[in-house]
């Protein structure tokens, strides 16, 4: 099929099929119609009041967008294998409805600053929905934390068990990550607000279109101050991209925790049967494959991000065609986050949490910097105890005697400062009430953290939809 490229008036010959197929971005760029449709209802209007527009020809264009907009939403709009992008699509179909009034819509502007509006005003959107969701799960995590409070558990580092801590000071500690990614997101969204259209392709539109009158009607916060920065970079995409594939990231390691914790070996946890899948040939196979697929998720993440940097890596100045190949990766991105995030609250909102399979796996060895600190509290400087405590340790595995079984007549041959009192000081429980400073994980630190945590969610209740989003 010919096709009636916009611009077909300098060229003799028709775009080669392969390359209409090579250049077509339809598939990925049609989910920015409803932008799309916005942008194109402010652009009549501001042509409209320059009179670019008559006011008959600028209502035609109104209504014929809403008769477009209802096709696209019914599945009915009729694409044609020529539309390059949805810009097109749309044009093209205004014309065929309103007539010549429609071959008037692209007056003073480009599609170099058409794409990035519509993209920012989506980034809005898609963001706001992330940013909501993660405030669902920050939700789930108090929650999971309140109800388990006092549960007791290893802590690692390296994967080796380190400290006694609180199940409640681990489901809290996801909850001041998602927080601070919600802020990053919250910051990049707030990155789209300047407005881009009237940029036309870099240099500014023609015509003297009121940019602030479009900035406000499609909720920005105001017109961008150069029509070349405008339609050339894409660093705002790029850090929404970084914002939501770092949120990705952190939820995967939360899902590896998990993933371990589900193992027989640990048995820490179990994942409700909702979200987890059974093996075609292992009858007894009970799998994480939700957390496995978040953490798949986010390793295809880290790619699209840097095909989305690298897109820019060494780029001219001004829109160039390699732009066109940002959406697919920053769509994976938002996709993934915004899937990830959902069943990932769904797996903990679920999730069979089982304290006797964590208390069962505290070793007394936990209780090793108790023993050091226990020698420095009566005064011995903290290196000659940590070596001290060390000995212990070793004299423990050699003897075959778990640390809180030694007899006190043998620590006393290697410190005269053992006491009697030593018993209640080498409990799990004493050592975490020994970390009631602000931030540990002590069980009095650990219900202001609670508190503060829920004082920071009363306060950001998620506002009903703001209307110029
Ligand atoms: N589909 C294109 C994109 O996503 C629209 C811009 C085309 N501009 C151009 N000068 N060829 O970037």
């Amino acid at each position: 099929m010919s096709a009636k490229k916009v611009w077909k008036g300098r060229f003799s010959k028709p775009t080669a099929p392969e390359m209409e197929a090579f250049s077509h971005s339809l598939e990925i760029d049609r989910r920015l119609y409803r932008e799309d449709i916005q942008v194109n209802r402010a652009w009549a209007q501001a042509l409209a009041q320059i009179g670019l527009l008559k006011a008959r020809e600028r209502d035609a264009i109104l209504k014929g967008l809403d008769q477009i907009e209802k096709e696209l939403e019914g599945g009915k709009f009729p694409f044609l294998p020529t539309d390059e992008d949805i810009h097109t699509a749309i044009e093209r179909r205004l014309t065929e409805q309103v007539g010549p009034a429609g071959a008037k819509i692209h007056t003073g502007r480009s599609r170099n600053d058409q794409v990035i509006t519509d993209l920012l005003l989506y980034l809005r959107r898609a963001t706001e929905e992330l940013i909501t969701g993660i405030r669902r799960l920050q939700e789930v995590t108090v929650q999971r934390a309140e109800e388990h409070s006092e549960v007791l558990m290893p802590g690692y580092t390296h994967l080796q068990q380190a400290q006694p801590i609180l199940f409640s000071h681990y489901a809290l500690s996801l909850f001041w990550l998602l927080e601070r990614d919600r802020q990053r997101l919250m910051a990049a969204q707030r990155r789209c607000g300047l407005m881009p259209l009237g940029s036309g392709a870099l240099a500014g539109s023609g015509f003297p279109i009121d940019r602030h009158f479009l900035s406000e009607v499609l909720g920005f916060e105001e017109p961008s101050p150069n029509s070349l920065d405008a339609t050339a970079h894409r660093d705002v995409p790029i850090e929404v991209a970084f914002a939501a594939a770092l949120l990705l990231i952190h939820l995967s390691r939360y899902a590896a925790d998990l993933i371990l914790w589900a193992s027989h070996e640990f048995g820490f946890v179990t994942i409700d049967e909702a979200y987890a899948t059974g093996s075609s040939m292992m009858p007894q196979k009970r799998n994480p494959d939700s957390l496995e697929l978040i953490r798949g998720k986010a390793a295809a993440a880290i790619g699209h991000l840097t095909a989305l940097m690298s897109l820019c890596h060494g780029l001219p100045h001004g829109y160039n065609r390699d732009l066109q190949e940002d959406k697919r990766p920053l769509f994976a991105i938002l996709d993934d986050a915004r899937s990830s995030l959902e069943i990932f609250t769904r797996v903990w909102q679920t999730l069979d949490i089982q304290p006797e399979a964590m208390i069962q796996a505290l070793d007394p060895d936990l209780l090793a910097t108790e023993l050091a600190d226990y020698l420095t509290h009566r005064g011995m400087p903290f290196r000659k105890a940590h070596e001290i405590a060390g000995q212990i340790i070793r004299w423990s595995k050699s003897h075959n005697v778990p640390l809180t079984e030694i007899p006190l007549s043998t620590l006393r041959t290697f410190s005269y400062l053992f006491d009697e009192d030593l018993r209640h000081w080498l409990d799990f429980r004493a050592a975490l009430e020994r970390r009631s400073l602000y931030g540990g994980t002590g069980p009095e630190a650990v219900r202001e953290q609670l508190e503060k945590a829920k004082q920071l969610l009363s306060q950001t209740t998620p506002e009903p939809e703001s209307p110029e989003l």
